[in-house]
Parts: C-alpha cells; sequence; structure tokens
C-alpha cells in the first residue's frame, strides 16, 4: 500500500540534520540495506543544505518542503523551496560547479544526488523556487526474499 508524508520547515541550518533523519526514519518500512539509507541521508543532506545557503541567499528566508512517497520497492522524495531558482540548470548540475567559490563549496551536491539515488530531476524557475525530484528503488531481489519469508511466518 501507498504511504506517505509530508515536512515543511524554515530554511535554517539546524534544521538539515533532523529532516535527513526524518526521511531515514520514513523509509525504514522499505526495508533498506544501510548502504541505500545512508545513500538517502546522503542525498537528502544535499538537497536540503540547497534550500538553505542558496534559494533565500540575498532575500527573505522562506521554506523547505519535503514530500515522500512510499509505494512498493521504490521510494519518491520532492524537496522544494520558493527562493531565487536557478539561471542556468544545465551548468548547475555539472560536477563542481559552484556559485559560492568564496565560501569554499566543491560544487557537488547535485553530482552526489545524482549519483546516490536512482533517478534524480531538478526543475527550477527564476524567482520562483527549485524542486528536486528523486526516487530510490531498493534491491529487488532482497524486497521478493523478504516477502517471501513474511509470507511463510504469517503462514505459520
Ligand atoms: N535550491 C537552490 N536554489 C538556488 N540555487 C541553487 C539551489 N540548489 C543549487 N543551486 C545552485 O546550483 C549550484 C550547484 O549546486 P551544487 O549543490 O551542485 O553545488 P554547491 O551547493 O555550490 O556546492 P556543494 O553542494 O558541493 O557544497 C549552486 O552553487 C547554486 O548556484
Ligand atoms: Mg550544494
Amino acid at each position: 500500500m501507498k504511504n506517505t508524508m509530508k515536512l515543511e520547515f524554515p530554511a535554517l541550518s539546524e534544521n538539515e540534520p533532523f529532516a535527513r533523519s526524518t526521511v531515514a526514519a520514513f523509509c525504514v518500512r522499505l526495508n533498506p540495506t544501510l548502504d541505500e539509507l545512508s545513500d538517502i541521508k546522503t542525498a537528502v543532506s544535499e538537497a536540503v543544505t540547497n534550500c538553505i545557503v542558496h534559494a533565500y541567499a540575498g532575500i527573505e528566508k522562506g521554506t523547505v518542503t519535503i514530500e515522500c512517497e512510499a509505494e512498493g520497492d521504490t521510494l519518491h522524495i520532492k524537496i522544494s523551496d520558493n527562493g531565487r531558482g536557478i539561471e542556468d540548470l544545465a551548468r548547475a548540475v555539472e560536477p563542481f560547479y559552484t556559485t559560492l567559490e568564496e565560501e569554499e563549496r566543491s560544487g557537488m551536491g547535485f553530482t552526489i544526488m545524482q549519483t546516490f539515488m536512482t533517478s534524480f530531476q531538478v526543475q527550477s524557475e527564476v524567482g520562483g523556487g527549485t524542486t528536486v525530484l528523486m526516487t530510490k528503488r531498493f534491491d529487488a531481489a532482497k524486497t521478493e526474499k523478504d516477502a517471501q519469508r513474511s509470507e511463510i511466518s504469517n503462514a505459520q
């Protein structure tokens, strides 16, 4: 059965750790491996950090919204802000591209999200905000085995 969750918080750096842990806690029922859980936490952390450091830079701080949907062996995550948006999306997703070089950012956030998740997509509008859509598909073989195991234990 499908399960959903929505989380909204101000774009403050102290909110990043609980945001990543909350998404991890939500997907535990999909039976992720520790590696998969760690991938998800890393990707969420990068996306939320971007909302915190870039989205509202120089403008009034707004909110970060995370929506999650778990269905079957797949977790869908949508992380959005209503901030300044990204002018050149094609360049922004390139490895090592950053607009905050002076703060020693490495420009690897989007690349990390892409590498650690099954699918990754970003939409942005200048002045309208940014939305990152990611999915993680859990190891199907493992999920299948767990389902069989639970059928066996239910039958007993
Ligand atoms: N939510 C956002 N709102 C506005 N601009 C963004 C947002 N997310 C990313 N960007 C822009 O895209 C660029 C690339 O983002 P990316 O996460 O790859 O690198 P970074 O944040 O600069 O560095 P790192 O993630 O390695 O600390 C950023 O420098 C910024 O200009
Ligand atoms: Mg980043």
